[in-house]
């Protein structure tokens, strides 16, 4: 079977009735939402999506949203990753939404990641440069500051984000302290959020094609 789409399948059993589902972006969390509207437990559930993309799927699907707003919290939260390391530390972003993603994570009881077994790295920030969402005003000046952390930054094209923003993907030179590397950007004026999401309570599916792993 198709790893996104076993491992979308395989999230479904964690949905239980009458949850608040935050619904993630990317191509593997496309699965899983499509799936949960399918599925008979859809009218049951609400869900508060990562992104107008992952909003205007679940509402083709039939899947009611609501803004985040609007709920005190969040049940459960199914979403992709880029690269997912031992110590079950996430890269997120390759599609930009990376700040809406980690305001949903950040309100949710529990979190789910799903991804194929490819996504499965030794160290992040190897393969995938680190995006980090920038403010458009004196974005030249913020990824100056950015490089002045040992990173070479380029921004992503003309890619403007759901929040207006720019994104830009930032390669390490050297081996990083991404927990510090992570406190350093958010503190620069201009950078919105970055696509570290580190610690904090979460369990990976992992999908081969055969079977689905449970990493926690
Ligand atoms: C979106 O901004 C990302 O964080 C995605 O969740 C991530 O890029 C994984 O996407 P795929 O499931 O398409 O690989």
């Amino acid at each position: 079977m198709d790893k996104k789409e076993q491992v979308a399948r395989e999230a479904l059993n964690y949905i239980l009735k009458g949850d608040v589902v935050g619904l993630g972006s990317g191509t593997t969390a496309s699965q899983f939402i499509k799936l949960l509207g399918q599925s008979d437990i859809k009218d049951s559930i609400v869900g508060v999506a990562t992104s107008t993309a992952s909003e205007k799927l679940a509402r083709e699907v039939g899947i009611k949203t609501v803004d985040i707003d609007a709920v005190d919290w969040i049940s459960l939260t199914v979403d992709g990753a880029d690269e997912v390391d031992k110590n079950l530390n996430i890269l997120k972003g390759g599609g930009g939404q990376l700040t809406r993603e980690k305001k949903v994570r950040n309100k949710s009881k529990n979190y789910l990641v799903i991804v194929s077994d490819d996504k499965l790295v030794e160290r992040i920030g190897n393969r995938f440069p680190i995006p980090v969402e920038v403010l458009p005003f004196g974005h030249e000046t913020t990824k100056k500051e950015l490089e002045g952390l040992g990173l070479t930054c380029q921004f992503r094209g003309d890619f403007v984000t759901d929040n207006g923003n720019l994104i830009c993907d930032c390669k390490p030179l050297t081996r990083l302290d991404l927990n510090k590397t992570d406190q350093q950007l958010k503190i620069i004026t201009g950078v919105v959020e970055t696509g570290l999401f580190l610690g904090g309570k979460k369990t990976v599916l992992v999908s081969d094609g055969n079977e689905v792993k449970v990493l926690k």
